[in-house]
């Protein structure tokens, strides 16, 4: 079985987006600059953003983290979103979810300018993406990190059936609706599935690339997959692990040790989807630096 290696790609990308930025900043004297906003002291976002803002700098894009009480007040995020909308350094905008409950998450999205939304949350940037305005939106990084993989393992899927578990906006909508695109990397016939789904075997064991975004460890067991069939995982889940100093560790949403066995290619937890994430995250952004620049 191939194991899908996102870490190597995405070590691979980060390169390629390091040489990117130098030639930004020869053309033009400037550098991307991402802006993330932390709400709150939620420590697993704490984490997330620091990997964001140390992947940044190691690449050369500068990158700033504004941070705010978790009494904020959702005019006040609101009003700082817009002053960045305004900020001609400022190329990428990210609010780190999820926010506390009194602010109004779809009213922060869509305080964001689309053109700076490297997150690829706006109604807009979704729209764009449904009617297959690739070249013209930001893809949410999380899908756009799967397509990456596909593309760099010259995984086929022209006319595949892929099946996908779970309808976030964040994850499983958008992948859905970018594997149904006509494109090199997709162009797939393309089945979602959901808690409401009757009988999720009967779908996924039809499916030649299996995509599971759901949030439940061990899910997807060998049973429920089509020998030969390609498995992404997107899944982060802690479970308990007395094994290890930290008391858990980190799983997918597939049983890996028996999917391995029935499957022909496979992404890992860790090391798979989740490192891809954060480097779709740093193309978005160049992306946005190119397109504000005309390059
Ligand atoms: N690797 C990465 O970079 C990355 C990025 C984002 C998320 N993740 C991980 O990916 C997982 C999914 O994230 P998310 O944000 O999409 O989660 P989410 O918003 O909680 O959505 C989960 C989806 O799974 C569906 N689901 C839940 N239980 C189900 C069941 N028993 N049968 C069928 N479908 C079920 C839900 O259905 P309903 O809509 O019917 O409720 C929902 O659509 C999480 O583990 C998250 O940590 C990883």
């Amino acid at each position: 079985m191939l194991i899908i290696d996102g870490k190597k790609v995405s070590l691979d990308l980060k390169n390629e987006l390091k040489a990117s930025v130098e030639s930004c900043q020869a053309a033009t004297g400037r550098v991307p600059g991402l802006t993330v906003i932390i709400v709150g002291h939620d420590p697993a976002s704490q984490v997330y953003v620091r990997n964001k803002a140390k992947t940044c700098k190691e690449i050369g894009m500068i990158s700033s983290v504004i941070e705010m009480a978790a009494d904020t007040t959702e005019k006040h995020l609101i009003d700082t979103i817009h002053k960045l909308n305004n900020d001609p350094a400022v190329h990428g905008i990210l609010v780190q979810q999820p926010l506390p409950k009194l602010i109004d998450e779809f009213a922060v999205t869509l305080a964001i300018d689309p053109s700076k939304d490297v997150d690829g949350f706006h109604p807009e940037n979704l729209g764009r993406l449904v009617m297959g305005h690739l070249d013209k939106c930001f893809v949410s990084c999380t899908p756009y990190g799967i397509l990456e993989l596909l593309s760099r393992y010259n995984i086929e899927t022209r006319g595949k059936h892929c099946v996908v578990v779970g309808r976030s906006n964040i994850v499983g909508k958008p992948m859905a609706n970018l594997m149904l695109q006509k494109l090199d990397a997709t162009n797939c016939t393309v089945t979602i599935c959901h808690s409401a789904t009757k009988n999720i075997p009967f779908y996924t064991q039809q499916a030649d690339i299996l995509i599971a975004a759901i949030g439940k460890a061990g899910f997807i067991t060998a049973d429920m997959v089509k020998p030969g069939a390609v498995v992404i995982d997107v899944g982060i889940n802690r479970i308990e692990d007395a094994a290890t100093k930290s008391g858990y560790r980190l799983v997918g949403d597939v049983d890996y040790e028996g999917v391995s066995a029935v499957a022909s290619a496979m992404t890992p937890v860790p090391g798979g989807v989740g490192p891809m994430t954060i480097a779709m995250l740093l193309k978005n952004t160049l992306q946005s630096f190119q397109r504000i620049n005309g390059l």
